[in-house]
C-alpha cells in the first residue's frame, strides 16, 4: 500500500482547496474551486455554505485521484477555515437558514456601536481580549437572530445551531441519522467575541450582553484531535484538526516559539506572532488570539495584526478597473515604471483593520497628476500591502517587546518578487518564503497529523521547513522615512470619508 497522507481542506473567502500532504509535508496534489460572492447591498458580503459544501464535496475526490489515492490512503484529515464567517442552520433538516455572513461584511455596524454605547467594550476587551468590531463572529450570529425568520425560537428550542465554517463542514463531514458532531476549535471561538479567552469556554457575561443562546453552541475543543469520523465524502477518515486559517498558518511556517511570526497573504493580510503559553496585552491596536492548542498541551496565545484588504485589491484593480487580466500581471505592469510616481492608495474599502482599526475610514487614492500611468497605479496598489504590514509589524514591535527581525511569509502574493523585496525594504527586515507557500493547509494538515500519531511531534515537523527564497532590505533609509510619511499622510485623508 503507498505511504499513508494527510489530507487538508482549506476553506477561503473566495475558493475552497483540497491539498494533500506526504510525510515530508510536501504537497502531493491540489484541487480548487472558487465560490461566488453575493454582495446584496454596499458593505454586505455573504457565501452560499451549500455552495461551498457542494465545492468540498467535489474537490477532496479531485486531489484523490490526481494522487492516485483512495480514502483508504488518507490518515486523517484537518480543517482550516476564512475565520468570523457566521451560518445558523436547523439542527434537523441540515439546511442553513440564510447565506453565510462573513467576515468582511459590516452590516453589524449599528449594533456594534450600542454594545459600546452600553459601555460593554471593557468587559469584552476584559474577557474575550477583543474590543467590539464588526470583524467578529458574535455580533453577526446577534444580527441573524434578530433578522432571519425563525432563528431566535428555533436557537432557543435548540433546534438551530450556530458555527462558523469550519463547524458546518465538520458537521456535514460527519453527519449521520442523528447529525454531525457539533464543534468548534479554540481558534476560531476565539473570534467570536463570546469565549472567555483565558478558561477557553464560552462566557456567560458575554453571551448575556449578545444576547446568543447558549445551546445554539458548539462544543469548543482543541486543534488536534479526534472530532469524528466522516461519513461522507471521506468515508471513515477521522477529522482530527481545525484552526481558524491564519492559525493555521502559523502551525504551518512552525511558528512554535515565542517570538516567532509570519503574515500570509491572501484575500487580506494576517500578521501573527508566537506569545507563549500567556496571552500578551495590546496596546497598540493589535488583537491577542489563541495561537493553537494542541490536544492537551498548554495553549499557545499569539498577538495578531489583520489587514483587511491586500489580495482583494490586486482583484479589484483586474476586476473593476480591468486593467490587468490576470493577477500575477500586476508585477509586470508595475515594473513598467521605476516607482509610484508620487502616488498613493489606501484601500480602506471596508475602513481600517489593525493597528488604526477606524470602520469609518474609506478607499482614497493620493497625488494624482497627468504624469501617473497604470504602471504608477499598479505600484501603489502593490506598496500599500508594503505599507499596512509596516504599521502592523512596528504594533508589534512595540506590544510584543520581541521585535520582529525576520518575517516568514507565505500565500499566493509572495509569488510576486517586487511586493516581496518591497516589503523588506520598507520593514528593513530579511522576508523568507518557505519551499511550498501553503502554509495554511499545511497547518491544518499537521494539526491533523499529530493527533493521530502520523507525526510524532513539533520538532520533526520544524525540519520540515526549508527556505525557498529570501528578500533582504535594499532600500536607503532617507527614502524609506520620506515614504513612509507620505503613507500616513494618505491614510490620515481616508478618514471619516463617510458620514
Ligand atoms: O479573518 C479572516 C481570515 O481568516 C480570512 O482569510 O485567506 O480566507 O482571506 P482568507
Amino acid at each position: 500500500m503507498s505511504e499513508r497522507v494527510v489530507a487538508a481542506i482549506d476553506q477561503g473567502t473566495t475558493s475552497t482547496r483540497c491539498l494533500l500532504f506526504n510525510r515530508a509535508g510536501r504537497m502531493l496534489a491540489v484541487a480548487q474551486r472558487e465560490h461566488r460572492q453575493h454582495y446584496p447591498r454596499p458593505g454586505r458580503v455573504e457565501h452560499d455554505v451549500e455552495e461551498i459544501w457542494r465545492n468540498v464535496a467535489s474537490i477532496v475526490p479531485a486531489a484523490l485521484r490526481r494522487a492516485g489515492l483512495r480514502p483508504e490512503n488518507i490518515a486523517a484529515l484537518g480543517i482550516a477555515n476564512q475565520r468570523e464567517t457566521t451560518v445558523v442552520w436547523d439542527r434537523h433538516t441540515g439546511l442553513p437558514l440564510a447565506r453565510a455572513i462573513t467576515w468582511q461584511d459590516t452590516r453589524t455596524d449599528g449594533i456594534v456601536a450600542r454594545l459600546t454605547a452600553a459601555g460593554h467594550g471593557e468587559l469584552f476587551s476584559s474577557v474575550c481580549g477583543l474590543a467590539p468590531a464588526t470583524y467578529f463572529a458574535g455580533p453577526r450570529l446577534r444580527w441573524l437572530l434578530d433578522n432571519v425568520p425563525g432563528a431566535r425560537a428555533g436557537a432557543e428550542r435548540g433546534d438551530v445551531l450556530f458555527g462558523t465554517m469550519e463547524t458546518w463542514l465538520i458537521w456535514r463531514l460527519t453527519g449521520g441519522p442523528d447529525g454531525g458532531v457539533h464543534v468548534t476549535d479554540v481558534t476560531n471561538a476565539s473570534r467570536t467575541m463570546m469565549m472567555d479567552i483565558r478558561t477557553r469556554e464560552w462566557s456567560p457575561k458575554l453571551l448575556a450582553a449578545l444576547d446568543v443562546p447558549e445551546r445554539m453552541l458548539p462544543r469548543i475543543r482543541s486543534n488536534s484531535e479526534v472530532y469524528g469520523t466522516c461519513t461522507a465524502v471521506l468515508p471513515g477518515v477521522p477529522v482530527a484538526g481545525a484552526l481558524g486559517d491564519q492559525q493555521a498558518a502559523l502551525v504551518g511556517q512552525t511558528c512554535f516559539a515565542p517570538g516567532e511570526a509570519k503574515c500570509t497573504y491572501g484575500t487580506g493580510a494576517f500578521l501573527l506572532m508566537n506569545t507563549g503559553t500567556r496571552m500578551a496585552e495590546s496596546t497598540h491596536g493589535l488583537i491577542p488570539t489563541m495561537g493553537y492548542v494542541l490536544g492537551d498541551d498548554a495553549p499557545v496565545y499569539a498577538l495578531e495584526g489583520s489587514i483587511a484588504m491586500t489580495g482583494s485589491l490586486v482583484q479589484w484593480f483586474r476586476d473593476s478597473l480591468g486593467l490587468i487580466d490576470t493577477a500575477p500581471q500586476i508585477e509586470t505592469l508595475a515594473l513598467t515604471v521605476p516607482d509610484n510616481g508620487g502616488c498613493y492608495i489606501v484601500p480602506a474599502f471596508s475602513g481600517l483593520y489593525a493597528p488604526r482599526w477606524h470602520p469609518d475610514a474609506r478607499g482614497v487614492m493620493v497625488g494624482l497628476t497627468s504624469y501617473i500611468d497604470k504602471g504608477h497605479l499598479a505600484r501603489a496598489v502593490l506598496e500599500a500591502t508594503g505599507w499596512q504590514t509596516r504599521e502592523v509589524v512596528d504594533a508589534m514591535n512595540a506590544d510584543s517587546g520581541l521585535p520582529v527581525t525576520r518575517l516568514k511569509v507565505d500565500g499566493g502574493m509572495t509569488a510576486n518578487h517586487l511586493l516581496m523585496q518591497f516589503l523588506a525594504d520598507v520593514l528593513d527586515v530579511p522576508v523568507e518564503r518557505p519551499l511550498g507557500s501553503e502554509a495554511v493547509s499545511l497547518g491544518a494538515a499537521y494539526a491533523a497529523g499529530l493527533a493521530v500519531g502520523h507525526w510524532s511531534n513539533l520538532e520533526t515537523l520544524r525540519a520540515n521547513w526549508h527556505r525557498a527564497a529570501a528578500w533582504e532590505p535594499a532600500m536607503d533609509p532617507g527614502l524609506r522615512r520620506r515614504e513612509h510619511a507620505n503613507w500616513g499622510r494618505a491614510v490620515d485623508r481616508s478618514y471619516d470619508w463617510v458620514e
